[in-house]
């Protein structure tokens, strides 16, 4: 016999998008992009040829990997945030002199500790102490039982890009008090730039941007019970000027009621649902964004000026 199971309704995500749902314009948070068909999808984005962030933030390292290595420098504990496969973090790892051990901090546990167990049969000597947190919010690190000299934190992919400013001021200050003292921070900037070249990048040929933007609210409805159905929404992105940063949205085709959980939301023809801001900034901009806590030390950025990877160390 089939027995159907009710879903388990999950009341804080249920909270959180009715909130965004009633707001004006409606909102969406954005990590609900991130399932395992978002994942997956997102996977297939960094390879398309329009979206030059992954691919140009890895030129840029491996470029200048063994002055980036110098630079974090002898007894570094490296932390990264939102580590995912930890494979690209091999080439860190290979080039950091006398590295001290490795924090990879990721929100699904799972995917840390599968990926944790490969890295540590590939370097059976390297301290590994995985956390799952989801770093977007206050997290502390495990006590230690090693030494090490100064921390680092290594912060890749432009996902400083996902906060306003005001909530990547407060990510940073957080960031400051735990890489502490002598601390480092390593990250990856996606810069402002000509607003086709930006447009492309989110509006791809193939579509992919599309299904990824559209694919919330398919996990939406595994999650909360809702009854999105993806065939009345649009996707559309485009780059605000005056805000600096790339907008994702969806746009309801028709006049709609949304069922979500318990409640429903009422939904215009042509309204939209914003699901990602992705900011876009100078050197100039970034530098300044981040100088309360961290003085800029170095930064490389490719022969286009597309992308940049900057080294900062926590200001005493
Ligand atoms: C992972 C947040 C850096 O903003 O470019 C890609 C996500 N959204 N295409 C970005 C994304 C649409 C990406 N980040």
């Amino acid at each position: 016999m089939d027995i159907k199971t009710d879903k388990n309704v999950n009341t804080e995500i249920l909270s959180e998008v009715l909130n965004g749902l009633n707001q004006n314009p409606k909102m969406l948070p954005s990590k609900y992009l991130y399932d395992e068909r978002g994942s997956q999808l997102f996977d297939e984005i960094c390879e398309l040829e329009e979206y030059y962030p992954t691919r140009t933030e890895m030129q840029i390292m491996q470029d200048n990997i063994i002055e980036i290595g110098e630079l974090l420098g002898e007894g570094t504990l490296l932390i990264e945030l939102g580590s995912g496969s930890s494979q690209k973090i091999k080439l860190l790892l290979d080039h950091i002199p006398g590295l001290a051990g490795y924090i990879p901090i990721d929100i699904s546990s799972e995917h840390l500790l599968n990926s944790c167990k490969v890295l540590q049969e590939e370097y059976p000597d390297l301290n590994i102490f995985p956390l799952a947190a989801d770093y977007t919010n206050s997290f502390s690190l495990p006590k230690l039982e090693i030494k090490y000299d100064h921390k680092a934190i290594y912060f890749p992919g432009s996902t400083i890009g996902n906060f306003t400013k005001k909530k990547a001021k407060e990510f940073i200050n957080r960031i400051a008090n735990i890489a502490g003292e002598n601390g480092g921070l390593i990250i990856g900037v996606d810069l402002k730039k000509d607003k086709k070249i930006l447009e492309d990048a989110y509006n791809d040929r193939k579509g992919i941007t599309a299904e990824f933007n559209l694919n919330i609210l398919n996990h939406l409805n595994d999650e909360i019970n809702s009854d999105f159905d993806l065939v009345n929404f649009k996707h559309y992105a485009f780059f605000n000027e005056v805000e600096d940063r790339i907008e994702m949205h969806l746009i309801s085709k028709k006049d709609q009621t949304v069922k979500i959980g318990d409640s429903s939301v009422e939904i215009n023809n042509g309204e939209h649902i914003i699901t990602e801001y992705s900011y876009k900034y100078t050197l100039e901009e970034f530098k300044e964004l981040v100088s309360v806590h961290f003085e800029l030390k170095k930064y490389w950025t490719d022969a286009n000026n597309l992308f940049s990877i900057q080294y900062f160390k926590v200001k005493i």
